[in-house]
């Protein structure tokens, strides 16, 4: 097709834990025209270290979208038929640079990294008034998972850092700041902002007056002048500088649980979205009221479609480690040659005979916030394979969503009828049967699996001078979904999830 043809196109950047890609949306059929994906590589310099290096982050998305304008240019498709592009993100993980040079001055610390677990200690105990002063204003609790910690962390222990903030150098940002500051100019006037999605999981940003909260920046000591401008997920925050998408507005962005739920059209209060990627989130729209949870789930933004629309929130279960163990399962026991052959294994056994895995890695995030887990393989005899093994690690996924599903349906008050799902480990049949079986409701993902950037895309292509997209649920065209209902009986399942239980017991206070 000529590309007058193929409509006004929109693009999304996702920059996952895992890997970068770029993908091309048409706006009037929101089909997939192409995409490239870039595979990420993550250090570990010590035990419950994660960096990754800010640089091959940027250079995967110019990648990235150098090879889908090929691609494109292969459909014969002009690039110039891209009208806006978004992003979305890894939340959390932390960036600090130079702003006159343009320079890293650390390498990137994950969201999963759990250095920061003396930093939190210190912190929690210089707590002021009740125990409620961080999680009031921003719906997290004080843990390594969230950026001020690790900024906190950079600042104490890295000299580098210390002087370029004493000679006015250092900016801080998220993924999302680093990729637009750079994308946009960098030295050369690069904006240096993020959006309300990304700001609230900083542990700096007030969620309910949308602003960066003073008295939590002063207790944790961080200057205000080195963080980014708060905008909204949807509104041109500036142009493309160069390569083959100059000139084109940036004018999406959102942490990449939000732009999934918004690509899931979840726009109403109650509707809810998983998403299976390096760790796995639930989040469920609870329109504009910030609900605080009782059960060990965080309040988030969940995004703010326009400058002058309001905020809409979630309320979100985090486990920090889903499609890691598979990772895991490849790179540092070489029991599978990709993570696509989990499935395969699985499969071929149909059960775990007994054997649990907890893959408490970086401790265990909802409901339980410990720190202290470590991942655990249990219920192994002679006769357990690396079959039972795999089976165990898409359980443990299940078993955690389980555990969210529970914590979400009491603090909503009304249980959820199905689970939408998305990400990359919904393409595993395996797991996605499991999930149903293990929550005994209907489990449905949608057939185009890229539902994270086609929010992005959503979120850029809605926004006030791009307009080629209208955010009305009723104009955005049906999505194709397959549905997973539950088939094992009750008591198979109940007595499965309390072992499960039984073995999270075991997982815990390994660390003192
Ligand atoms: O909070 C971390 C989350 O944003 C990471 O997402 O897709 O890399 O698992 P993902």
């Amino acid at each position: 097709p000529k590309s007058e043809t193929v409509g006004p196109l929109v693009g999304a950047v996702v920059q996952g834990t895992n890997s970068t890609r770029f993908l091309v949306f048409n706006s009037s059929t929101t089909e997939l025209v192409t995409y490239h994906q870039v595979e990420l590589v993550q250090d570990y310099p010590k035990e419950g270290w994660v960096e990754q290096d800010p640089k091959e982050i940027l250079q995967s998305v110019y990648e990235c979208i150098e090879q889908t304008g090929q691609k494109l240019a292969k459909l014969n498709v002009d690039a110039s038929a891209i009208k806006a592009i978004g992003i979305s993100n890894q939340r959390e993980t932390t960036v600090i640079w130079d702003k006159f040079t343009g320079e890293p001055l650390y390498n990137a610390v994950v969201w999963l990294d759990l250095r920061t677990q003396t930093t939190v200690e210190k912190l929690s105990k210089k707590i002021p008034g009740n125990n409620n002063f961080v999680k009031s204003k921003t719906g997290l609790p004080l843990s390594t998972y969230f950026s001020a910690v690790k900024l906190r962390w950079l600042l104490d222990n890295v000299q580098k850092v210390q002087n370029a903030l004493d000679e006015g150098r250092l900016l801080f940002g998220t993924v999302d700041s680093w990729l637009i500051w750079n994308m946009t100019g960098g030295t050369n006037g690069g904006l240096h902002c993020t959006d309300v999605t990304n700001a609230s999981r900083t542990m700096l940003f007030n969620i309910h007056y949308l602003e960066w909260d003073k008295e939590l920046c002063s207790f944790f000591e961080i200057p205000m002048s080195i963080l980014p401008t708060v905008l909204s997920s949807s509104e041109i925050y500036g142009k493309v500088s160069q390569g083959v998408l100059e000139g084109v507005p940036i004018s999406g962005c959102l942490g990449d649980q939000s732009a999934a739920l918004v690509g899931h059209m979840c726009f109403q209060e109650g509707q809810a979205k998983s998403t299976y990627g390096t760790g796995c989130f639930l989040l469920c729209n609870t329109g504009r009221k910030c609900i605080f949870s009782e059960h060990g789930l965080l309040t988030t933004v969940a995004y703010k479609l326009g400058k002058d629309k309001p905020a809409c929130y979630a309320l979100e279960g985090s486990v920090a480690i889903a499609g890691a163990a598979a990772r895991w399962l490849r790179d540092n026991l070489g029991i599978i040659d990709s993570p696509q052959e989990i499935e395969t294994l699985a499969k071929e056994v149909g059960t775990s005979y007994g054997c649990y895995f907890v893959p408490a890695f970086s401790g265990l995030y909802a409901p339980y916030w410990e720190p202290s887990a470590r991942g655990i393989l249990c219920g192994i005899t002679q006769f357990t394979n690396k079959s039972h093994i795999a089976f165990a690690a898409l359980e443990a996924i299940c078993f955690q969503t389980r555990e969210i599903l529970e914590a979400m349906n009491h603090d909503c008050g009304i249980p959820l009828s199905h689970l939408q799902a998305d990400g990359a480990l919904t393409q595993n049949r395996v797991l996605m049967q499991l999930q149903a079986d293990i929550l005994h409701i209907p489990v449905i993902k949608s057939t185009m699996p890229e539902t994270t950037a086609l929010g992005a895309a959503i979120a850029a292509g809605a926004a006030e001078g791009v307009e080629v997209w209208s955010l009305k649920t009723d104009t955005l065209p049906n999505i194709k979904v397959e549905k997973f209902e539950p088939q094992i009986n009750t008591t198979e399942s109940e007595t499965r999830y309390a072992t499960w239980k039984k073995a999270v017991q075991k997982s815990m206070g390994w660390v003192t």
